[in-house]
């Protein structure tokens, strides 16, 4: 039997966490969600709030009292703290969702070790670090698993539970249970670089890369040919630059230094050199391109 998870802390209120917390604190569950950084989580308490809102306007439809009193319990469940270790006193599970840094990330859960009670559950959203390397930090390996979330939280129904060799029977039940019943669907997997949607989506973006830099095709036809020839939604450069190309670099640059000999982790000179160009571009470069973008008639 899995023990029931009631109270979840969140930590970090990024993208992820606050969307991680918007869904707990929906489904029932009560929710701290913690930042070290105090505007960030007031911001995104006020972000879950709007979105709350309008998650409320589509599921309730006409039913006015049921979507105030679903916003209402929602927002009445979720607090919010800037004390990592003072808010981990009474929780259930602690998902961490911080800066993608493997010592930050240890220096944080050795700390909340010796403050959470020992049935507490951890577990890190980490998209590209090995969790048995957060999970060395801490004393409870076998109530230390992966949770990883998909972005935008509230819309996207995958959620990978990543247990590592140590993690219990029951600390893995807990977990799938409480996956559940937050509305996502649950897929197990080890702990391997990127688990099972990153593994395979990196090094096909990168491989996409790769035959644009040897001149094989044009970007356009790549991204043409997988929609129209596979059936996907998005071509893999344009979903290259939707998960961001730092993003996919800082990946792939993790994996290649843990993994050197692993063919389809090796560097692209072409991935690195767009980077480095995003990375010098000028304010006044940008200004320019965001006006444009404005007289253009969008939003920027
Ligand atoms: P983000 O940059 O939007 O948010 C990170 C937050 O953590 C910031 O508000 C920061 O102030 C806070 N923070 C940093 N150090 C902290 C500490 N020691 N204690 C408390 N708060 C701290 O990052 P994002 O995108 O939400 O990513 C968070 C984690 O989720 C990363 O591990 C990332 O790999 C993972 N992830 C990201 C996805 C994405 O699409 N962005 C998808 C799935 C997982």
């Amino acid at each position: 039997m899995s023990a029931a998870i009631k109270n979840v802390t969140v930590i970090g209120s990024g993208l992820m966490g606050a969307g991680i917390a918007q869904v707990a604190a929906q489904t029932g569950h009560i929710v701290t969600m913690v930042d070290i950084d105090e505007m960030a989580v007031n911001k995104a308490e006020k972000r879950i709030g709007d979105s709350i809102k309008r998650v409320a306007k589509k599921k309730f439809g006409d039913d006015g009292d049921g979507a105030a009193e679903f916003i209402s319990g929602s927002i009445s469940r979720l607090g919010t703290s800037t004390d990592a270790v003072a808010a981990v006193g009474s929780a259930d599970l602690v998902v961490e969702a911080i800066v993608e840094n493997l010592n930050v990330k240890k220096k944080l859960f050795a700390e909340l070790d010796k403050a959470a009670p020992s049935h507490t559950i951890f577990a890190s959203n980490t998209s590209s670090l090995s969790i048995t390397a957060i999970a060395d930090a801490t004393t409870r390996k076998d109530r230390f698993g992966g949770l990883h979330f998909f972005n935008p939280v509230p819309v996207m129904k995958l959620l990978e539970v990543v247990r590592i060799p140590e993690t219990s029977q029951e600390t893995y039940e807990s977990m799938c249970d409480w996956g559940k019943a937050m509305g996502k669907v649950t897929v197990e997997c080890k702990d391997t670089p990127g688990f099972i949607v990153n593994r395979l989506l990196i090094p096909y973006t990168l491989e996409a890369i790769r035959l644009l830099e040897r001149g094989d095709a044009s970007a356009r036809d790549i991204d043409t040919a997988m929609k129209l020839g596979a059936g996907y939604p998005m071509g893999p450069i344009e979903l290259s630059d939707y998960v961001g190309l730092d993003t996919s670099k800082f990946i792939i640059d993790g994996w290649h230094k843990s993994f050197p000999d692993v063919e389809l982790f090796k560097p692209s000179p072409m991935l690195e050199k767009l980077v480095v160009k995003i990375a010098e571009t000028t304010e006044e470069t940008l200004a320019t391109m965001n006006d444009w973008g404005k007289a253009m008639g969008k939003k920027v």
